[in-house]
């Protein structure tokens, strides 16, 4: 008895041992469907269980283990099975809450707050996605439930094989882009930051473009974007985008979709040259969506020079003396022509076209200096802070630096205006910060004359360079068109 694989296919020892399992067997190990052989199978893997249970503690676990997932192999199973299995996994779908309050210290970190049981697919350089179905989520797609504007903690996702969609589940057909922006969609550089890694996601899967976009902040829904932003993402994924609102869907009714990608940590992982790239194609499109003319013939000529000036906070306090100062410098050097223009008042196509004329960007610290990325690769850029920025708004202030960094533009430094509002606190305390955010920007005849100086010396070289090897003439064409 105490080697017993010999036994199984002994048809005596079925009859005798007949009766044990279903005394002995804590698991639902039998069926009157059972073939006669898978029976004498099964009662001779019990008798062994049975034999090792007297030598062990009883019931042990990867035994049990074992004699379940065998059971499941052998087990022929009728459509009734198939459907009672099926009714099963779609009970067993579970919806967690999108926002997940243990992370509320961590929000941005790793998995984030946002649906933190799944973890991100990431190729190194490349952007950080979860894409449904695919591999790593066992062919399963994403669901969504619920319809809440104000707390991301009452709507909730699950993931379900498309066999087994959840009861009343809504299915979505096509691709799904699935947005988490921690900041706002309005903002044109927080909404550029969130839409970014889809365009490289795009640009790497045959330039596939969406159905849909749903859009969350924080866990709760949105359902539109600001002016600007909806005007890049047409421009880059080829027309008029579709922002789900769920209109007809119920609260607690389930949506699943067909195919999903899924961004939460904006450019986060991407490498320089695949954001630089990533960036590249946004300004290709938006060109194209404009109908500019992607080379210009005259412009190794001509030097732009964009004063792009702010009204109300952070603007300049005196705008004709900044205005003079540079057009002091410009006159001064062969093809410079200065321009001046209101962010507040043109139209995004005017934005694509001055940027496409521009090769030195002169502007305060704003979120109108996110059009950066729409200049020509390695034109320059020259930021200026009001007083107490540096000691106290800390490190968001450097974004211009970044995206000039991560599109390929010169950042050529900022000029930090020492005098401002008077704070009646120390320099660094907190509080000072209400009154410099808001602080307007004074000028320093000898220092912006200097600059501006260097600047345009440094771009006039860099172009009498590339006048001379024309092969930096590219074809003009976008990556996916
Ligand atoms: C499985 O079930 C089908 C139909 O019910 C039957 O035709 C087939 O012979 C069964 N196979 C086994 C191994 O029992
Ligand atoms: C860009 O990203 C892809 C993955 O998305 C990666 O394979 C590639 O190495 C990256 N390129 C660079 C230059 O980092
Ligand atoms: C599905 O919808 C029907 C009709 O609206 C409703 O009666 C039923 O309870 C729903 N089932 C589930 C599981 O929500
Ligand atoms: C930009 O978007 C706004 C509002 O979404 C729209 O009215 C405008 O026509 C768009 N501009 C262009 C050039 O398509
Ligand atoms: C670009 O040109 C096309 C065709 O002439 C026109 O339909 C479209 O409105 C133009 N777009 C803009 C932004 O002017
Ligand atoms: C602006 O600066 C110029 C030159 O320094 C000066 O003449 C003018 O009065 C200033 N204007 C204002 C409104 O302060
Ligand atoms: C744009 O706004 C600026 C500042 O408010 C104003 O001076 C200028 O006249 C405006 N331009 C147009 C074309 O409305
Ligand atoms: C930008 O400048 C770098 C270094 O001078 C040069 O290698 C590169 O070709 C330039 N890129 C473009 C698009 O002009
Ligand atoms: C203006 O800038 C120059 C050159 O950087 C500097 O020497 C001078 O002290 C500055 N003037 C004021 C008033 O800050
Ligand atoms: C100029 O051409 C040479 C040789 O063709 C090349 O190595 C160099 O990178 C080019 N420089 C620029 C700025 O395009």
């Amino acid at each position: 008895m105490a080697k017993a694989p010999p036994e199984l296919n002994r048809p005596t020892t079925r009859t005798q041992k007949a009766k044990h399992p279903t005394k002995m067997s804590p698991l639902p190990f039998y069926s009157p469907k059972l073939s006669i052989f898978l029976l004498a199978i099964c009662v001779a893997l019990f008798t062994l269980y049975q034999i090792q249970s007297l030598h062990s503690p009883p019931s042990s676990p990867p035994w049990s283990l074992n004699m379940h997932q065998y059971w499941q192999r052998v087990t022929n199973c009728t459509s009734e099975d198939l459907q009672s299995m099926a009714r099963k996994l779609q009970l067993s779908v579970t919806f967690l809450p999108l926002k997940d309050l243990r992370y509320t210290d961590k929000a941005l970190e790793g998995h984030t707050w946002f649906m933190s049981s799944m973890f991100d697919s990431h190729e190194e350089g490349g952007e950080q996605y979860q894409q449904f179905p695919s591999g790593s989520s066992q062919g399963r797609l994403l669901c969504l439930k619920g319809k809440d504007t104000h707390d991301g903690s009452w709507n909730s996702y699950a993931l379900s094989w498309p066999e087994a969609l959840p009861f009343n589940a809504t299915l979505m057909k096509g691709l799904t882009f699935v947005s988490y922006n921690h900041y706002n969609y309005e903002n044109i550089w927080h909404g550029l930051s969130a839409i970014v890694p889809f365009v490289s996601w795009h640009k790497r899967n045959a330039c596939e473009s969406p159905s849909r976009w749903v859009l969350f902040h924080w866990g709760e829904l949105r359902f539109k974007m600001g002016s600007w932003l909806n005007n890049i993402t047409e421009a880059t994924f080829g027309g008029k985008q579709n922002i789900e609102t769920f209109e007809g869907v119920s609260n607690d009714q389930p949506v699943c979709f067909e195919k999903a990608v899924v961004m939460r940590h904006n450019e986060g992982g991407m490498s320089r040259d695949n954001r630089t790239e990533t960036y590249d194609l946004m300004r290709c499109k938006a060109r194209m969506y404009c109908n500019l003319s992607l080379v210009y013939e005259h412009k190794l000529q001509v030097i732009g020079l964009t004063l792009f000036m702010r009204t109300g906070p952070r603007s300049f306090k005196n705008e004709s003396a900044v205005i003079r100062i540079f057009e002091k410098e410009c006159a001064k050097v062969d093809g410079c022509r200065l321009m001046v223009a209101y962010s507040n008042n043109l139209t995004f196509c005017e934005q694509v076209e001055l940027m496409s004329l521009t090769d030195i960007l002169v502007s305060p610290h704003g979120a109108q200096l996110t059009n950066m990325f729409l200049l020509d690769r390695n034109s320059s850029v020259m930021e200026f802070f009001p007083k107490g920025w540096l000691k106290l708004a800390g490190v968001g202030q450097y974004v211009f630096h970044w995206i000039a960094s991560w599109s390929g533009m010169r950042h050529q430094g900022a000029w930090r205006d020492p005098d401002g509002d008077p704070c009646p606190y120390p320099d660094d305390d907190r509080r000072c910060m209400s009154i410099y955010k808001h602080g307007k920007i004074g000028f320093n005849e000898t220092y912006f004359s200097d600059w501006a100086r260097s600047v345009l010396h440094e771009v006039k070289a860099r172009k009498l360079v590339e006048a001379s090897n024309k092969s930096s003439a590219l074809t003009p064409s976008c990556a996916c068109s």
